[in-house]
């Protein structure tokens, strides 16, 4: 039972804990420096050691790689980097042997621009594929139709001489977005749908989801818009995206037991309940980003502004009192777009160990589902970065080229893509301290991080204070304490500073997380009376687990918490 008195609905992908997997930097089988799926395959067993039973996996289609694959020219091919379909076939078989579900990534706000529709789109107006795409005339002067701009720095339009016309690109030139309004367009999406749903995967992730609608007459932007990008109050959750998920769910996804997260940047709560409330929302998890936007600057993304745990723990915590018995959270502090949570939200120098296990007991116990990014399970950081050379993402490219061409003082410039660059995100996954860290024998595709013969999973596998030993001793929480997945979030204390405390209340008694969330000692008695208040409710309190490997309960002198302390009790009732 919920507050609201609602009993939570039971779903697989409630109880589960997903693992998020980028193959290009996993582990590569042949050689070539680029990660695939006969990689993957030879690491199954340490998916399923490690617990976890959903699989997201990044995008293995065919493309040109503009966008580190999410540029797709063929939604029915696996990429050759990353092998054939007959290695896919196998891939999902292994992994449903072992009780590992596959979570595919949907792309389909846009497609590459080697996509057969594009290039026949591209040819004239009238072709039948014209309207797959959103084409406009140039004004008057030979203007682009609207001020609106592209994630990836530039006009959100680019001019096809072909076809003497513009398209939108929300995100690269190389990505040009789908027309939705058209029901070809969304037939041909549903057909894919099928085609991967026939094999017998188990969900999508719907990336950039609520970005398919675009305002109609596609107007200017409008000043004051407190959109992330200019023109974002036009195409992002725009009027018709609700309707087209809902058709989707009608015509595809209807009666199948399967699990759909929607990537929805700019929702709050209000918003995100549209896409996932229950009844009636379209989709079961969604991505919101309101505590990944925390440390934007006055300049927005590419500039760094200051954050405090309390704010993003304020933000969490709104969320999950939104949520509660009418939505269910996705739990995440990085993906393959965002940088490495132990550097960005943690300490990864003096405390490493202890905040990145600090960071992982915060997201295992919230309420909803936590996702896992590979190598955060090992405390993996942010990359130095020293040499432009290193650079291989399009939007950091595009930054470095912008901000160097403005005159920005490249010490600068070097040190904000340090901070939020996606390459960060996707150095390869360390496995061992042997030449590039088990990766690859061959050169990999991008550089490795240079820690990793200090941080790897062989070095982390038997040393049950290592960081993936505490990863793994959440997964394991979660499948034998029901509260960690259905008992009620209820915050204590931390949305406006001092320690984060919260209890999830259930049946049978309570979980209370203790987190100190900073470099300083922190005291908890004295200034806090509902210490007081918990103790005399509850009887028995068992250390369940802790970011300092405590085995003793130190729960009776708890009045000071080591820098980084986090805890997890479980009360009886
Ligand atoms: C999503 C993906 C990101 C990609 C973008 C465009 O945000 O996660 O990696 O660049 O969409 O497809
Ligand atoms: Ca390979």
């Amino acid at each position: 039972m919920s507050d609201t008195g609602v009993m939570e609905e039971k779903a697989w992908w409630k109880e589960a804990v997903v693992y998020q997997l980028y193959p290009r930097s996993f582990s590569d089988s042949n050689g070539d420096g680029i990660g695939d799926l006969r990689g993957i395959m030879g690491k199954l067993d340490y998916l399923q050691w490690l617990g976890v039973n959903v699989v997201w996996l990044n995008p293995v289609y065919r493309s040109p790689n503009d966008d580190g694959g999410y540029d797709i020219s063929d939604y029915r091919a696996i990429h050759p980097d990353f092998g054939t379909m007959e290695d896919f076939d196998l891939l999902l078989k292994e992994m449903h042997r072992r009780g590992i579900r596959l979570v595919m990534d949907l792309v389909v706000n846009h497609t590459s621009d080697e996509h057969p529709w594009f290039v026949e789109s591209s040819k004239s107006a009238d072709s039948p594929w014209a309207d797959y795409y959103i084409w406009r005339k140039p004004g008057a002067a030979g203007e682009a139709p609207n001020d609106w701009l592209s994630f990836f720095e530039g006009p959100a339009w680019e001019y096809h001489p072909g076809r003497g016309e513009y398209y939108l690109h929300l995100f690269s030139r190389k990505q040009p977005d789908l027309n939705w309004e058209n029901p070809r367009v969304r037939e041909e999406v549903h057909g894919v749908m099928q085609f991967w749903l026939e094999k017998g995967i188990d969900g999508f992730r719907m990336d950039v989801i609520n970005l398919i609608s675009k305002a109609p007459g596609l107007p200017d932007s409008l000043p004051g818009s407190r959109s992330r990008i200019r023109g974002g109050e036009h195409f992002i959750n725009g009027p018709g995206v609700v309707e087209y998920l809902r058709e989707m769910g009608e015509k595809v996804l209807q009666g199948k037991d399967i699990m759909t997260v929607g990537e929805t940047p700019d929702v709050d709560p209000e918003t995100g309940l549209r896409y996932v409330g229950k009844p009636g929302g379209p989709l079961d998890l969604l991505f919101q980003f309101e505590h990944m936007d925390i440390d934007y600057g006055a300049d927005g993304y590419w500039d760094i502004g200051a954050w405090s745990p309390s704010d993003l723990f304020a933000i969490l915590s709104k969320w999950q009192r939104a949520m509660e018995g009418r939505g269910w959270n996705s739990l995440y502090l990085n993906n393959h777009d965002q940088p490495r949570q132990v550097s960005r939200l943690g300490n990864d120098g003096k405390y490493w160990r202890e905040s990145a296990k600090l960071l992982a007991i915060f997201n295992h116990t919230l309420k909803g589902t936590p996702f896992i990014y590979q190598g955060e399970e090992l405390g993996m950081k942010n990359v130095p970065l020293s040499d432009p050379g290193q650079i291989r993402d399009i939007g950091a490219a595009n930054f470095y080229r912008r901000a160097t061409a403005e005159g920005m003082d490249q010490g600068e410039v070097l040190r904000r893509l340090q901070y939020r660059s996606r390459d960060n995100a996707r150095t390869p996954m360390q496995w061992d301290g042997t030449k590039h860290g088990g990766f690859t024998a061959g050169t990999p595709w991008i550089g490795m991080h240079p820690e990793y013969r200090d941080i790897n999973v062989a070095v982390q596998q038997d040393d049950p204070g290592s960081i993936l030993s505490c990863y793994r001793k959440l997964v394991a929480l979660r499948s034998s304490h029901p509260l960690f997945v259905y008992g009620t979030f209820r915050e204590v204390h931390g949305s406006s500073g001092g320690p984060i405390v919260y209890t999830r209340d259930g049946e049978p008694g309570s979980l209370l997380v203790i987190l100190n969330w900073s470099n300083q000692e922190q005291p908890l008695e004295g200034r806090l009376t509902w210490l007081d208040a918990l103790t005399a409710q509850y009887g028995n309190a068992e250390l369940l687990i802790s970011s300092y490997g405590d085995t003793v309960d130190r729960f009776a002198r708890l009045n000071l918490l080591r820098p980084w302390e986090g805890a997890v009790y479980y009360l009886e009732a």
